[in-house]
């Protein structure tokens, strides 16, 4: 009896195994970037972004003082490497945010100042896994890293010259060679980027 139910079992992970084989070898999993990810995929990267992060960010505040040299620091640093998907303080995606899969939230408008710190350094540190969101281990030192988290956390409530710094960076949404809106048919077929579905609360570390 409980060699069978034992069998039975095997047999069924088996075929559960040959099935996801084939719906990845025949292209039923999709590949392309402008489709919206199902519940599943948001589930699971959601699920496992929480653990991680609250399983790895540093739990200490940001170790450097907050001051207007800081702050500017953080901003000169995001407008370099991080605006071309995160948008300038207008909150409009580039050409290249409009196609990213998943979606990267525009700070301009949905911002993560409610995040802590930690958590916000441990993504730009380490990038997040099966998205566009890059590691900048390799790129950016602590102090660097720690005065974009500082940003982040303060975009809501800069002082006076911070404050004009971010005000000046140019909006993304005129980005070389933007064609006009698509076609309805296209339109239909496409994922409207929103409040993205995957990053910013729904994938944010429980507070
Ligand atoms: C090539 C595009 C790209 C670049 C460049 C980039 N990011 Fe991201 N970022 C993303 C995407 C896409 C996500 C959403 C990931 C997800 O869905 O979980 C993201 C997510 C994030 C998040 C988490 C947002 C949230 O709501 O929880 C933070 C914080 C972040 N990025 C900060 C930065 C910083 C700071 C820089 C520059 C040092 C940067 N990113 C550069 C694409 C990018």
């Amino acid at each position: 009896m409980i060699r069978n139910m034992v069998a039975g079992g095997l047999v069924t992970l088996a075929l559960a195994a040959i099935v996801a084989l084939l719906a990845v070898r025949f292209g039923l999993v999709p590949a392309n970037a402008d489709a919206k990810p199902s519940s599943l995929e948001r589930w699971a990267a959601g699920t496992s972004l929480r653990a991680t992060v609250a399983r790895d960010a540093p739990k200490q505040p940001d170790p450097l003082a907050l001051n207007d040299a800081n702050l500017e620091a953080g901003i000169k640093l995001y407008a370099d490497n991080c605006m071309v998907c995160h948008g300038a303080s207008d909150g409009q995606g580039s050409n290249i945010a409009l196609g990213l899969y998943q979606h990267a939230p525009q700070f301009g408008k949905h911002g993560v100042e409610d995040d802590p710190e930690g958590e916000t350094y441990w993504k730009i540190d380490h990038g997040i896994r099966l998205t566009g969101m890059p590691s900048f281990a390799r790129a950016l030192d602590d102090e660097q890293i720690w005065q974009l988290a500082m940003f982040l956390k303060h975009m809501d409530s800069l002082p006076a010259a911070a404050q004009a710094a971010w005000k000046k960076l140019p909006s993304q949404s005129g980005s070389a060679g933007r064609k006009g809106p698509p076609s309805a048919a296209r339109t239909s077929a496409l994922w409207k980027p929103g409040r993205d579905p995957i990053s910013s609360t729904s994938r944010s570390a429980p507070k």
